[in-house]
């Protein structure tokens, strides 16, 4: 592949991951058929070039320099192993409800046939493990965006270190990633070891456990014991997004849950704990004043859930709340799932629920990535840690942390009334 036997784009690729491995200090690289990555979303500057050379030559232009790191335009080949699409721009279906480009929008669709017709699968979410790329243990993967990862490495005991543009485009064409950091088992050990003495049962529980943990022990590997609920597949994805958006948590384990830590003394395995903290109501109390810490108005905006994309469980606790009811006027309430998923929601008749109160259900973006929101947003409330952690920053806005009830209460009364029990 480097002498260029497999094509232009090809040898691109592996100079790019002999160098990246090498960087790193890899000892090699090593075959991966699981790559999650993005190709890059329309900017206004891809939009001239397509005016001036055509959309293909955009396309090949965007994906040469940002996911080849090469200034020579190439051709873009059939990716080589299993490649999904992860998050990007909203779609045209979104245009009514917002003042994003609508060029952007198209553009879009554009982006997904050329690249969904060279093998990339485009799932468009944060979550590829809730619409059906779920890899099994010990699988070696190439992932991007921090909760997927944090969720692979520590609910799924697959491993992926935190990728990319470059990377996993590389990877999707060569089905090779330096074997370096998380994909070796030394790394995986836990580091630090957290004493949980508050009850940690909601999913609001889990974010703010998450972001506090996160916040102490920032790239770390933390293991957790204590009042722990048994958390499902909701809980424990806010809580990777959350300690990874705090800190930048790749991984943890919870002795007798995950897969990698059947015990405490597995969890750390050649490893002493550097740290032992202890969360308790003080710690918790910190989280919360952190996540509100933006909010001074209590009349709301905007209702933002769905961070990371909404199973269709949550999908479905939000349109029972919400059904036969009516979102408080001047208030936007905009849920968040996968497209595949919004399917579902569709055929349940959930869709149908939502949006006969008011709200509406989108995919395959979100306002931290997309920068778009409702027209004329300053207060937004959230149940996301992750969304509370970056909005603010990303749009100038206020936001308020809480539950989804406290959510749902809001987008009824247009009101913020959330208080930590
Ligand atoms: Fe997903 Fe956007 Fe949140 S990418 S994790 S919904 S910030």
């Amino acid at each position: 592949m480097l002498d260029g036997n497999a094509g232009a784009a090809t040898q691109k690729a592996m100079e790019l991951l002999v160098r990246y491995g090498e960087a790193l200090g890899a000892e090699r690289l090593v075959d991966t058929n699981n790559v999650c990555g993005a190709v890059t979303a329309p900017t206004p500057l891809k939009l001239e070039l397509a005016k001036k050379k055509g959309t293909d030559y955009a396309l090949k232009a965007g994906f040469s320099e940002m996911n080849l790191d090469s200034r020579e335009v190439v051709d873009v080949p059939r990716v080589k192993v299993y490649t999904c699409q992860l998050i990007q721009n909203f779609g045209p279906d979104t245009a009514s409800l917002h003042d994003g480009s609508r060029e952007i929008l198209d553009f879009q669709k554009q982006s997904d046939s050329f690249f969904g017709s060279r093998g990339i699968h485009i799932m468009a979410t944060c979550t590829p493990y809730q619409v059906g790329n779920v890899p099994v243990k010990g699988e070696h993967c190439a992932w991007m965006e921090s909760s997927a990862v944090v969720y692979c490495n520590s609910v799924l005991g697959a491993r992926t270190n935190t990728e990319g543009i470059e990377s996993t485009g590389a990877a999707s064409l060569t089905g090779k990633i330096p074997y370096w950091g998380f994909h070796t088992p030394e790394y995986r050990y836990g580091t630090h070891l957290v004493d949980v003495e508050v009850a940690v049962e909601s999913m609001m529980d889990w974010g703010l456990l998450g972001y506090w943990v996160g916040e102490i022990v920032q790239d770390q590997i933390p293991v957790l014991r204590g009042k722990l609920s048994k958390p499902e597949l909701i809980k424990l994805k806010h809580f990777g997004a959350a300690a990874s958006s705090s800190g930048g948590v790749e991984m943890y384990h919870i002795p007798g849950l995950t897969p990698e830590a059947p015990s405490l003394e597995a969890a750390f395995g050649t490893r002493k704990p550097i740290q032992t903290l202890k969360y308790g109501k003080a710690e918790r109390k910190i989280a919360y004043d952190n996540l509100n810490s933006t909010a001074k108005d209590r009349k709301i905006d905007f209702i933002m859930l769905g961070c990371p994309h909404d199973s269709i469980e949550q999908v479905w606790q939000a349109a029972r709340q919400l059904e036969g009811k009516h979102i408080h006027s001047g208030t936007e309430l905009w849920i968040h799932t996968p497209r595949a998923l919004r399917e579902l929601a569709d055929r349940n008749g959930y869709t149908k629920i939502v949006e006969d109160a008011g709200g509406h259900i989108l995919s395959d973006s979100c306002p931290a990535i997309s920068r778009v929101m409702p027209r004329g947003t300053r207060v937004v409330a959230t149940d996301s840690a992750k969304q509370a952690h970056y909005l603010p920053a990303i749009m100038g806005i206020q936001m308020w942390f809480g539950s989804l009830d406290d959510c749902i209460n809001a987008a009824l009364t247009g009101e913020w009334s959330g208080r930590l029990e």
